[in-house]
């Protein structure tokens, strides 16, 4: 009987470490501890063991039983373990570079926005930034935008509740709303608040309307402001100024053209077209790319510039219309799915 207990249980060691599925380990283990297993049938055999061997054998088959079973957890651990390494797939080393992912790029719209504040710091500007989260103060009242305008309704623009409070923005007055800027044009009051001319600023950030999104509109787009104030500025230098930034971004033979238009915060005012001949989105067409013209004396007075000493022009435009027209872009939503086929075209 003892040859047979250890016997049994060498071969049910080899047995069971040959063992692959759960199927196949539940069959063994029926085969050896099962009601009608091996074990089981040794253990029935007690009955014609002599007396004075019983208790010997009965400790002897407890032990066999105790080792099947450390035998069958270490089988079933073991292909659990296997389990387990199949569906994690190969062994990897963390610290290593991904063989399938190569090193990021640039969005194209921060490559056009860090081309465009070279070009810009080139001749002088400084990068100035605000908040998206702006009262209606600097969004329009300071820009010289009227309760009664257009561009502050509610169909344009996202007003947050009353009850929205933010620590970061500047207090707001009573009865005043707290909006996401509609333009980049809050920045000019922000910058000419801090401090004296001469100012020279560029301010590129995130803006916000409530357009439906389709091919070329988006709720949230981005824009570039520029703002000069100096002694003796003309609409000559603003034209000369925008010549130089395009022709820069977009080749030499880009040519810009100023049509007539309003702006509460600059007078004259005009809207900016440009055609390149290059460009595939152009031609010889025209394309409107930003509004511009000489800082109003109302807005200079309410920041307390003397707007008979001081003068200057501004003007802002949209980052993604730039992109798509830089890079031959159909639609603006584009940039905001994040589909790395798009993105990794610009490096
Ligand atoms: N804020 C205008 C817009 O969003 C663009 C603009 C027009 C900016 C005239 C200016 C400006 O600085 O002088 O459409």
């Amino acid at each position: 009987m003892q040859a047979t207990l250890t016997a049994l249980v060498a071969k049910a060691q080899t047995d069971l470490a040959a063992l692959k599925t759960r199927p196949e380990f539940e069959a063994a283990k029926a085969r050896l501890v099962g009601p009608h297993g091996e074990l089981t049938a040794l253990m029935k055999q007690m009955g014609t063991v002599a007396k004075e061997q019983r208790p010997a054998m009965g400790k002897l088959i407890n032990e066999t039983k105790t080792r099947l079973q450390e035998l069958l957890d270490a089988a079933l651990g073991a292909i659990a373990t296997a389990e387990l390494t199949a569906q994690l797939g190969p062994t990897i080393d963390p610290t290593l570079p991904s063989p399938d992912v190569g090193p990021g790029t640039y969005h194209p719209l921060t490559l056009v926005r860090e081309e465009m504040c070279r070009i810009l710091r080139k001749v002088g500007f400084t990068v100035a930034d605000g908040p998206e989260v702006e009262t209606e103060y600097y969004c329009f009242d300071a820009l010289n935008t009227p309760a009664d305008h257009p561009a502050r309704d509610v169909q344009d623009t996202f007003y947050f509740p009353d009850t929205a409070r933010f620590g970061n923005v500047s207090k707001k007055t009573p009865g005043e709303r707290y909006l996401l800027r509609t333009h980049t044009s809050s920045v000019q009051i922000r910058t000419m608040l801090k401090g004296p001319p001469p100012i020279r600023i560029v301010s590129p950030g995130r803006t916000y309307r409530r357009d439906t999104t389709d091919a070329t509109h988006s709720a949230n787009f981005h824009q570039l402001e520029c703002l000069y104030v100096d002694k003796n500025v003309t609409v000559r230098d603003l034209k000369a100024l925008l010549d130089y930034i395009f022709a820069s971004l977009l080749g030499k033979d880009t040519k810009t053209r100023f049509r007539p238009h309003y702006f509460g915060y600059t007078e004259p005012s005009f809207e900016v077209d440009l055609s390149a001949q290059h460009l595939p989105k152009v031609k010889k067409e025209w394309i409107e790319i930003g509004g511009c013209g000489m800082v109003d004396p109302t807005v200079f007075a309410g920041v307390g510039y003397d707007p008979e000493v001081w003068s200057g022009y501004a003007f802002g435009m949209g980052l993604e219309r730039l992109a798509m027209l830089l890079y031959g872009i159909d639609d603006i939503r584009y940039f905001y799915q994040n589909d790395l086929r798009f993105l990794k075209q610009f490096a």
